[in-house]
């Protein structure tokens, strides 16, 4: 089968694994790991922070952010297709007790002036706004990338209100490829990143939480509470720490693929729209005549996995296990 599901059905290379099997590992609640502290320390630096957590998942390390800014009665400014609002079983509801000011946009980019807009008023009746989230690349905008220039606009703004700004960077590196901009650069302007190793960058576990040292202490301790403390996992930050060295600039070659499949989608006789390609993600939208639920049987008949991705659209992913003729394939399945 030719796996298009998620870019997270990566499998280790055999190299990532020699590298992991030798990693020196200790008990990482105690921070103990040399490979865990190595990983995070790493991680931070690139994005001149001060530090960094490693946890199983990038809902963890969202969710734990969102925890150690919110609290109930507060209130989050994020898109209505915003990853920890649509996919974190209500975490932020049922974790921080917090409420959701929703922006609408099929893209998932938010601008400054709506942010400024959906800011209450310091009155009783509002629940306070206490954090501004953003996501880049926007899954379910289709691996959309954040203009660098609304970055900076929202940046300056929040510091100029010291209002904090999360980002959900599952997929940053891929953005960072696609747009040039440094990971440094895009650090400065966040209080906080989530990044996750274990989509593109091909790991088979784990993200890392970014930021100053005062708030990784807080994480930390959020992920204790959570049951989020790993002990010898090393091992698994090994993974990421290959990864870091040697799977970000392959990711080009991941977006080539999936421009491929969105010329492809645009021709089959099935669908009625593609969401413009940046990265590795294709959305596309089906003709009214046409269940999502046919067109992935169908394409599974032929070998290939994808995802419905809500009423009448699909997903497809791609990633380091996908090769150029994997991609021929999907083509040659997709002329209906
Ligand atoms: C944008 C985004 N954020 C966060 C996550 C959560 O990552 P995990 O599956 O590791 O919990 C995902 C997973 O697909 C995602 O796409």
């Amino acid at each position: 089968m030719i796996d298009l599901r998620s870019d997270t059905v990566t499998k280790p290379s055999k190299k990532m694994m020699q590298f992991m099997m030798e990693a020196n590992v200790g008990d990482d609640v105690f921070q103990d790991d040399p490979t865990v502290n190595l990983f995070e320390q790493k991680t931070a630096n690139m994005f001149g922070k001060e530090a960094g957590l490693f946890c199983p998942s990038g809902t963890m390390t969202n969710q734990i952010a969102l925890m150690v800014y919110l609290k109930p009665g507060d209130e989050v400014i994020c898109s209505s297709e915003a990853h920890i609002y649509n996919y974190e079983g209500g975490g932020i509801a049922r974790n921080s007790g917090a409420s959701v000011r929703l922006i609408n946009r099929e893209s998932g980019i938010l601008y400054l002036n709506e942010i400024i807009d959906n800011i209450n008023p310091d009155d009783i009746h509002y629940p306070k706004t206490k954090l501004v989230a953003l996501e880049n690349t926007v899954n379910r905008g289709g691996g959309i990338c954040y203009p660098i220039e609304e970055i900076e606009k929202i940046s300056n703004y929040c510091q100029s209100e010291k209002m904090p700004l999360h980002l959900d960077g599952a997929r940053l590196f891929n953005a960072l490829v696609k747009t040039e901009v440094s990971a440094y650069k895009m650090g400065s302007h966040f209080d906080s990143i989530s990044l996750c190793f274990s989509k593109g960058l091909g790991t088979p576990v784990g993200s890392v939480l970014v930021g100053s040292k005062d708030f990784i202490h807080s994480a930390r301790r959020v992920r204790k509470v959570l049951g989020g403390g790993m002990r010898q996992s090393g091992i698994l930050a090994a993974a990421g720490i290959y990864a870091l060295e040697n799977n970000i600039q392959r990711l080009s070659t991941d977006h080539l693929h999936a421009k491929v499949l969105e010329e492809s989608l645009a021709k089959c006789s099935w669908i009625e729209k593609v969401l413009k390609v940046e990265t590795n993600i294709v959305v596309a939208y089906l003709k009214d005549e046409y269940l999502a639920s046919e067109f992935i049987q169908k394409l599974s008949d032929c070998g290939v996995l994808a995802i419905p991705f809500g009423k009448g659209r699909i997903r497809m992913v791609t990633h380091l296990d996908i090769s150029e003729k994997d991609v021929e394939k999907v083509v040659e399945s997709l002329k209906f």
